[in-house]
């Protein structure tokens, strides 16, 4: 008899499948509707459009391409892992509370990179007669006042993010400061814009120059993907 494997995830949903058709007599489900119920992993997305970039080396740009999809792998991992303890009842277990808290560190590490990157590789000024830098002058006074607060946060000692976030209730923006990947968020914000200021993120070219790495930053905004992050 020929033995087919299976891995264990789809070998139960086909077996839940089964026993639900074995009750209800329903006819037989195809493979591919099977195959819609398993959980896909996240794949990490290509950046290397970016390589090029102004005032970016392309040694820094893989090391960090690198370092983003470690995120990605160590998110997948959890999500598993953490599903796999609650289906064999361990929620209780300290493992369990430990992978918990760490999941949000290594989602959010994740996706502030993506966000960042996706806010790279532009060239230009924002368009002050947008909607986006019209905002930034309805709460800042201007522009310039929007883009010193930025900077500021960016030059704090320390390693994290600045986000630029859109309040979803008020729509009203504000500058914050990241601690690492997951502290410091503001719930039910949008991210419109995210500055990456780990040491990684620049010390291969810059050293402790952290300012000259923000303004290589600004060079290189996409101002049109930021706008388009606007509610
Ligand atoms: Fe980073």
């Amino acid at each position: 008899m020929k033995t087919i494997f299976m891995p264990r995830r789809q070998f139960l949903t086909l077996s839940a499948v089964g026993g639900l058709l074995l009750l209800t007599g329903q006819p037989k489900i195809s493979f591919a509707q099977t195959r819609k119920e398993e959980k896909m992993p996240y794949n990490a997305k290509d950046y290397s459009k970016l390589i090029g970039m102004e005032g970016f080396s392309e040694t820094l740009l893989k090391n960090h391409f690198t370092l983003y999809q470690g995120y990605v792998t160590n998110t997948n991992k959890l999500a598993d892992t953490l599903a796999q303890m609650l289906k064999e009842g361990k929620t209780a277990a300290p493992e369990y509370a430990e992978l918990k808290r760490r999941f949000g560190w290594e989602f959010d590490g994740m996706r502030l990179h993506e966000y960042y990157f996706e806010n790279l590789g532009a060239k230009g000024a924002i368009d002050k007669s947008g909607k986006l830098a019209k905002k930034m002058a309805g709460a800042f006074g201007s522009y310039e006042e929007w883009e010193k607060d930025f900077k500021g946060a960016g030059t704090m000692r320390g390693i994290g993010w600045v986000t630029l976030y859109q309040d979803t209730a008020s729509g009203n923006l504000f500058n914050c400061w990241i601690n690492e990947h997951d502290g410091g968020h503001l719930v039910g914000c949008n991210p419109i814009l995210i500055l990456d200021v780990f040491e990684h993120a620049f010390m291969i070219d810059y050293g402790l120059k952290r300012a000259d790495y923000i303004t290589a930053f600004f060079k290189n905004i996409d101002w049109k993907a930021a706008e388009g992050r606007l509610k």
